[in-house]
C-alpha cells in the first residue's frame, strides 16, 4: 500500500531526527552563566545593589554569582552583617581586596567563612584565604581565586606565582575557575590574563573601579577585561564624595573618607563558560544605568 509506504517513511525520518536531536544534545556544550559584580561602595549601594539583584537574575540567568564587597562599609570592607545580605541576594562568593584590612569586623568574617576571600598573595599569617570552589546552581562547582596586584600597591607575594598553586589546587576539584585580580596598574593586569590564558575561565580585574572596553576571550580561551568596575555612587570620584576627593588632591592632606551621591551604578560582566572545557565561550559587560555619553 502506497499510503503504508509514506507513513513508514516519516517514522523513519522522525526517528533519524529524534536520534540527530539526542546525539546533538549530548555532544554540544552546556553552557554555565556567571555574573561579576563589580567592587560595592557604601551601604546605600549595597541596597541598591540588592534592590537591583532579582531583575539581573532574571535577565541573566546566572548558575553563578560573584560579588567583590570589599569597599561596603565606608569604603572600607564588609561584615558579616553584609555578607549574610549578599549570600542571601544569591550570591555564592564574595571576594574582597586590599580595602578589607582597614576594617576590623572583616578579620573574623574572613577566618570563619571560606565562601568570603582576600588576596591569597598577603602573608599566610593573615585570616582567610583567596582560594575557594562553590556549588552553584544545577550542582556545578564553580572555583574563585583571587591574587593582587604589586605595582603601586603593598609589596606581598608574587601574584604570578600565588597563581600558579592556586590552579592547581582549583583545578583538582573544578575546571570552571574564575580569577578576581586586584591591582592598580593596567599593564600587571593584562600580563596576568595572559599569564592564565587557556588554564583558567576568566580573568577579571577589580579596584580601579572604571570599567574598561577591552572585554575580551584571549586566544587560548580565557575572558578578560582589565577592570570590571564598581557599584557604587553615580555622583562620586570612584565612589567617594567629590569635595572629599579634590581636597586630597588639591591641599594634599588627609581628609575624612565620605561617600558619593546619586543612584547606585552597577558595573558587572556575564560570562558563558562551557562546562566540558572550563574554557570562556563570551564576556558580557555592562553597567547600570549607563554613563551618558551625549549632553545638552
Ligand atoms: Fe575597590
Ligand atoms: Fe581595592
Amino acid at each position: 500500500m502506497p499510503q503504508q509506504g509514506i507513513v513508514a517513511v516519516i517514522l523513519r525520518f522522525h526517528h533519524f531526527y529524534l536520534t540527530l536531536q539526542t546525539s546533538f544534545f549530548i555532544l554540544s556544550p552546556r553552557m554555565i552563566t556567571i555574573l561579576f559584580i563589580g567592587d560595592v561602595v557604601g551601604q546605600p549601594s549595597l541596597q541598591g545593589l540588592l534592590k537591583a539583584m532579582p531583575g539581573l537574575r532574571e535577565r541573566y540567568a546566572p548558575h553563578g554569582i560573584i560579588v567583590n564587597g570589599e569597599n561596603i562599609v565606608d569604603g572600607k570592607g564588609l561584615s558579616d552583617r553584609e555578607a549574610t545580605m549578599l549570600f542571601q541576594a544569591g550570591a555564592h562568593v564574595i571576594t574582597t581586596g586590599n580595602h578589607i584590612w582597614e576594617n576590623w569586623k572583616s578579620r573574623p568574617l574572613l577566618a570563619t567563612n571560606p565562601l568570603v576571600l582576600r588576596p591569597h598573595n598577603y602573608p599566610p599569617e593573615n585570616p582567610g584565604r583567596g582560594i575557594t570552589t562553590a556549588t552553584i546552581a544545577n550542582g556545578y562547582r564553580m572555583g574563585v581565586i583571587q591574587v593582587q596586584g604589586r605595582t603601586y600597591m603593598q609589596t606581598i607575594d608574587c601574584p604570578f606565582k600565588t597563581l600558579d598553586a592556586a590552579i592547581e589546587e582549583v583545578s583538582a576539584e573544578t575546571q570552571i575557575i574564575i580569577v578576581d585580580f586586584h591591582a592598580e596598574a593596567t599593564g600587571e593586569k593584562v600580563a596576568l590574563g595572559y599569564y592564565a590564558d587557556g588554564r583558567v575561565s576568566a580573568v577579571l580585574g577589580t579596584h580601579t573601579h572604571i570599567q574598561t572596553a577591552d572585554a575580551q576571550i584571549l586566544p587560548q580561551g580565557t575572558a578578560y577585561i582589565t577592570d570590571v568596575g564598581m557599584t557604587g555612587p553615580a555622583m562620586s570620584v570612584l565612589g567617594m564624595n567629590i569635595d572629599v576627593a579634590l581636597n586630597r588632591f588639591l591641599l594634599q592632606t588627609a581628609h575624612k573618607y565620605e561617600l558619593g551621591e546619586g543612584v547606585t551604578r552597577i558595573s558587572g560582566v556575564v560570562l558563558k563558560i562551557d562546562d566540558t572545557t572550563g574554557k570562556a565561550h563570551s564576556i558580557e559587560p555592562f553597567v547600570q544605568p549607563e554613563f551618558l555619553q551625549t549632553g545638552l
